[in-house]
């Protein structure tokens, strides 16, 4: 039976040990503070930022929700960038992405202060990342790192494949585990006889987007699997491809219509030696991981 890699747990752990850091930084005289932008109205981002504010609330650290509306140009988002830059109660700026069409995403990412740069995706911090100069590294990737060093599951020496090469996932995870002495392959859509490379790995990071992606046969007997991807099926077709048989999972998708899986076929979980599921895997250490950051953010803009 592979192991489970309960995220959830490993995420309340990390809280706890931030927050312990909140109240050390309190008897200082500081508080973290995160900037959380939210752009319109998308469902799935209101959840998210929803979720920031309150583990904020829950960890002692200061948060201010702003929320500019759906017609809203690069120049106001700009100006709104600058204005949390200055302020000297932010220590980190969230723009929760996507942004609507109209607004260039690439230049507000840029503007924001590297210091304050709490996603870690500012390119200053993505080449401080790859050059190994401390620097805020993206939540999901580091949250990734944290599952695999506190499950205790050896990466220095190992076969890691990452298949995904996005900026904000497969990329920082794949210099994020290379740092850890792993040997990294990055796959992608032109990837030649991806099967067999994936086959190769003692670690294999799945971030592609795609619902079920890593079927049995990519998967070598063992292995651990991070299955990063967070897909809504709901559909009765895409519920019997994951999920023929399994009554507790029907449960959920008869009452809500809905039921998430990741990008791994839950049949390729079956052959691996440890796994995160999806829900309570690697979603948890995102905003772990970003509650993490902002305290660093507080105490590096600060010389602490
Ligand atoms: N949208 C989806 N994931 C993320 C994330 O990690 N950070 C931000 N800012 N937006 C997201």
């Amino acid at each position: 039976m592979p192991k489970i890699l309960d995220g959830t747990a490993i995420a309340a752990t990390i809280k706890q040990e931030v927050a312990d850091e909140v109240k050390t930084l309190a008897a200082q005289g500081i508080r973290p503070g995160l900037a959380a932008v939210l752009v319109g109205r998308v469902p799935a981002s209101e959840i998210y930022v929803r979720s920031k504010v309150q583990t904020c609330a829950d960890l002692g650290i200061y948060s201010d929700r702003i929320t500019p509306p759906e017609t809203v140009t690069t120049e106001d988002m700009l100006d709104l960038v600058n204005a949390l830059n200055s302020r000297d109660d932010i220590d980190g700026i969230l723009i929760q992405l996507p942004l609507p069409v109209q607004v260039d995403t690439k230049a507000l990412l840029d503007a924001i202060l590297p210091e304050k740069d709490v996603d870690g995706f500012h390119p200053i911090n993505a080449g401080r990342l790859q050059a190994g100069r401390p620097a805020l590294a993206p939540c999901t990737p580091a949250g990734v790192i944290e599952i695999l060093k506190r499950s205790d599951i050896p990466i220095s020496g190992q076969n890691a494949v990452v298949v995904g090469r996005s900026d904000i996932v497969g990329k920082p995870a794949a210099m994020l585990l290379l740092h850890q002495n792993a040997t990294v392959t990055i796959c992608h859509s032109k990837t030649r006889d991806l099967p067999a490379v994936t086959r190769e790995a003692d670690i294999l990071v799945a971030a592609i987007g795609h619902p079920g992606f890593i079927t049995p046969q990519m998967v070598r007997p063992g292995a651990t699997i991070i299955d990063v991807g967070i897909n809504r099926i709901t559909t009765r077709e895409d519920f019997d491809r994951f999920f023929a048989g399994n009554a507790r999972r029907e449960a959920t998708f008869l009452k809500r219509g809905s039921t998430l899986v990741g990008d791994v076929h839950p049949k390729a979980f079956e052959l691996s030696g440890a796994y995160t599921p999806v829900p309570g895997g690697v979603g948890p250490l995102t905003i772990a991981m970003l509650m993490a950051n902002t305290v660093r953010a507080a105490k590096m803009r600060r010389g602490l």
